[in-house]
Formats: structure tokens, sequence, C-alpha cells
């Protein structure tokens, strides 16, 4: 993949296979995902994107995978080095994911290094991140999906609870453990099983 050209798909092979994009999007909303900001370099130029279009690919060896608008810039910068890192975000950091996928400059008031072998921006304030090297590539209709080799790996916080994306709406992660705290089972209460407590 030499230029992050969209690639036309071919209809489906019945109409009965036909769903509009505007279907598609109202189950996939229903999709709870983690929220992850990718950083790249393009150009020498930090780029950076807010994404939940990342998976977990294997851990022999530790790979990802990443889809990303094929015109973005961050798209181009990972095309360019064959590099790229994402950073999981804490619930704190709502602002980041909105920075990150407005338009403007997406580093401001960020604090951040850039890796000194590969120059990919490294942020501070998250969970965790994964540096990786790209392995593989395809476009695919109008998203450029690439799987990632970590490199290099690191938690930088505990504790915290991440930032969801659910419904097109940040959220946080409540333990159902707390929500029915007299009762592990909380299922139990649902079907009315006799002999369980009451939620408080
Ligand atoms: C919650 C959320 C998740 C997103 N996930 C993705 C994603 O997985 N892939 C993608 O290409 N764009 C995603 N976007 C859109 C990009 O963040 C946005 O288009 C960004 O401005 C692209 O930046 P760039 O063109 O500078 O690379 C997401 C936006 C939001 C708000």
């Amino acid at each position: 993949m030499s230029q992050l050209e969209p690639t036309a798909i071919p209809g489906p092979a019945s109409q009965r296979e036909a769903v509009s994009a505007q279907a598609f999007r109202e189950v996939m909303c229903q999709l709870a995902s983690g929220v992850t900001i990718i950083t790249a370099s393009l150009g020498d130029v930090p780029v950076g994107m807010t994404a939940t279009a990342v998976c977990s690919v294997s851990a022999k060896p530790p790979m990802l995978f990443i889809s990303l608008t094929a015109g973005s810039r961050t798209a181009l910068g990972v095309e360019e080095r064959k590099t790229f890192a994402v950073h999981l975000l804490p619930h704190t950091r709502q602002k980041y994911a909105e920075q990150f996928a407005a338009a403007g400059d997406h580093f401001a008031d960020i604090g951040y290094r850039r890796d000194p072998a590969t120059g990919v921006p490294i942020l501070e304030d998250v969970l965790g991140y994964f540096l990786c090297e790209v392995e593989r590539s395809v476009v695919v209709a109008d998203h450029a999906l690439f799987v990632g080799r970590v490199m290099q790996c690191a938690v930088k916080a505990t504790g915290q609870t991440p930032l969801v994306y659910f419904d097109r709406a940040y959220g946080k992660v409540t333990p159902v453990a707390e929500l029915h705290p007299v009762n592990p089972e909380h299922w139990a209460f649902d079907i009315g099983l006799p002999g369980w407590g009451v939620p408080t």
C-alpha cells in the first residue's frame, strides 16, 4: 500500500443483504468502546486522533489492530513512518478525546514526549500505551487498517476508570458490584429469584 486511496467495494450479491450506513451506525453505537488516542509522525510533525477502532490481535507475538480514515493525517503518518502509538484514556481525560477529534491543533496544552527512535509522540496522563511497528496494512473502502507489532508498552496509572464511548456520548465504567453491593449476583434480582436481598 503506497497510497491511502479509498478502494471500491462491490455491492452485495442480493438486495436482501443491503444495509444502509445509517442502520449500520445505529447498531454500532450500541457497542461500548474504550477511547484511545493514536499518535504518529508525519514529515516530523506530530499527528494524532481519537479512535475507538482498536483491537487486540495476539499476545504471542503481541500485536494489535487499528482502523483509521484513509485520508486522515494520522493514517498518512502511520503509513509514512510505519510506526504509531495507542494511548488508553482515563475518564478524566475527556478533553483529550474531544480535542483529538476536532479541527485545530490536536497537541495544544497536551503533555507529551517524542520517542527517540521513531519520533512518535507519547502522551502523558494516560492509563497506558502501546508503541507499535506496522506489520501489515490494507485499505478497505475508506479506511486504512494497520496491524501493529507492539515494540514497547507500559501501564502508566492504576485504579482509574477508563473513558468509554457509548450511544454517541462519553461515559465511565461503574463496576456492577458498586451498583449492587448487597448481592454480587446482580442477575438474580432481575429474574426475581427467591431468597435474594434487595439492592441498595
Ligand atoms: C469517540 C470517537 C472515536 C473515533 N474513532 C475513530 C476511529 O476509530 N478511526 C477513525 O479514523 N476516526 C475516528 N474518530 C474520528 C477522528 O478522531 C477525527 O476524524 C480526527 O479529527 C482525525 O484527525 P486527523 O485527520 O488529524 O488524523 C473518532 C472520533 C470520536 C469522537
